[in-house]
């Protein structure tokens, strides 16, 4: 497997009026992600990028981690250094907000 982690982040769009990870700040919680792994040298090993929706519309912002598939959801700007430190780093997930099903 070329990366260690791989963070999939819902930036899907949806009309006005209808909430969406996109309307939110889905875009801005990538670039958190790749900021904060490049400050700690791990963009090449873990990697984290855009996707569409992930169906969980309802409780978005959302994200999912591979290769565990552990789904985050109402993730905030604030909450990337957690989760990149507990889950990304030492593979303890952020109970507090992964979805369960
Ligand atoms: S819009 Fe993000 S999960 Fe559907």
């Amino acid at each position: 497997m070329k990366y260690k982690k791989h963070v999939f982040v819902c930036t899907n769009q949806k009309d006005a009026g209808k909430k969406s990870c996109g309307a939110e700040h889905g875009a801005a919680l990538v670039e958190a992600f790749k900021a904060d792994l490049k400050e700690r040298g791990l963009q090449v090993e873990i990697r984290a990028q855009r996707t569409g929706c992930l169906d969980v519309c309802g409780k978005g912002p959302a994200l999912v981690v591979y290769p565990e598939g552990v789904f985050y959801g109402n993730v905030q700007l604030e909450d990337v250094a957690e989760i990149v430190e507990s889950h990304l780093v030492n593979n303890q997930p952020v109970e507090r907000l992964t979805l369960k099903f």
